[in-house]
């Protein structure tokens, strides 16, 4: 039995990096092959026990929950095409977790869309999964991450390992070891966090990824944790109050799996290549042509 059973999702960004593509929908219903990636988060957690999913969204973001509604006249349409395949996979959207929606009202950052959690969650752990990192299917870390929280308490972050040069795009994080009693995680105690640190001043090279199983007292931190970099509230600078006043234990599970950023385009590109490459019906097909493709370059 999984002791999380709520996922929070910040979707409410503006998604500045994706203009002009995300001016009018929501850039976590952009396709990643054939299923919007906001489907990928929420499948994730699903896959990880979690029925849960609580959307905070902002102004004309109406789709993302409208995804996982049934869709009637849709799947009656399918239905009479007599496509069973598709009909199969638009039913599954509707079933893989109760959605919630909050809206942030105002985007003052990432610390600020988690807070707006604080009722819905109420006094229990809970998982937050940022949009714009998917994490592949064949190498879950949320459980893990979900087993660390059980066993240490206080809060888990995920973190893997950047190239130094890279480290400035993510929270830092200065580790050491500790024991647990679970196998094959790489489990660390957090010292130390800083938000998009220059490379000379980072911690470490082991960068934030977008997944955490946090402690319900990061709320009342929240609160109080004023504006960082970027004049925004920062989730990373919550966790670093947290790690330093000594009562909330912050530790890290080391991913080493496949993780994929729709953050920006060149790397959603990334994302839609490896995991296009890696579909079970359109793999074969695109692969050869990519190979063909790129031959022809
Ligand atoms: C956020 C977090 C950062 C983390 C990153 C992971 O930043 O603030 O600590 O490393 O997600 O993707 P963002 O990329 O939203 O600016």
């Amino acid at each position: 039995m999984t002791t999380v059973t709520k996922t929070v999702i910040p979707v409410a960004g503006l998604a500045t990096r994706f203009q002009p593509a995300t001016k009018a929908i929501p850039k976590a219903m952009l396709p990643v092959v054939d299923a919007p990636s906001i489907e990928y988060v929420v499948a994730e957690a699903a896959a990880a026990g979690i029925s849960d999913a609580l959307l905070i969204t902002g102004r004309g973001q109406g789709a993302i929950a409208d995804h996982f509604d049934s869709a009637p006249e849709l799947e009656q349409a399918l239905a009479d095409k007599g496509d069973e395949e598709r009909l199969a996979k638009v039913q599954a959207t509707n079933d893989l977790a109760r959605i919630h929606v909050v809206r942030q009202g105002e985007a003052l950052g990432l610390g600020h869309a988690v807070l707006t959690a604080a009722d819905h969650v109420g006094e229990v752990p809970f998982a937050v999964q940022l949009g714009d990192d998917l994490i592949d299917p064949r190498d879950e870390i949320l459980p893990a991450m979900i087993a660390a929280q059980a066993e240490l308490g206080g809060s888990v972050i995920a973190l893997m390992e950047v190239a130094p040069e890279q480290i400035s795009l993510y929270g830092s994080a200065a580790v050491e070891p500790v024991q647990t009693h679970l196998p094959d995680t790489d489990v660390v105690r957090v010292s130390y966090m800083v938000e998009k640190p220059a490379p000379e001043d980072a911690p470490s090279n082991l960068a934030m990824i977008g997944r955490y199983v946090l402690g319900p007292g990061i709320f009342d931190v929240l609160r109080t944790t004023a504006p960082g970099r970027g004049n925004e509230i920062q989730l990373t600078d919550a966790l670093q109050n947290l790690a330093a006043s000594g009562t909330h234990p912050v530790h890290g599970v080391v991913f080493r799996g496949r993780r994929y950023d729709t953050g920006n385009p060149l790397d959603y590109l990334k994302t839609v290549v490896s995991l296009g490459a890696d579909h079970p019906d359109l793999g074969e097909d695109f692969l050869a042509w990519l190979r063909d493709y790129v031959a022809g370059r």
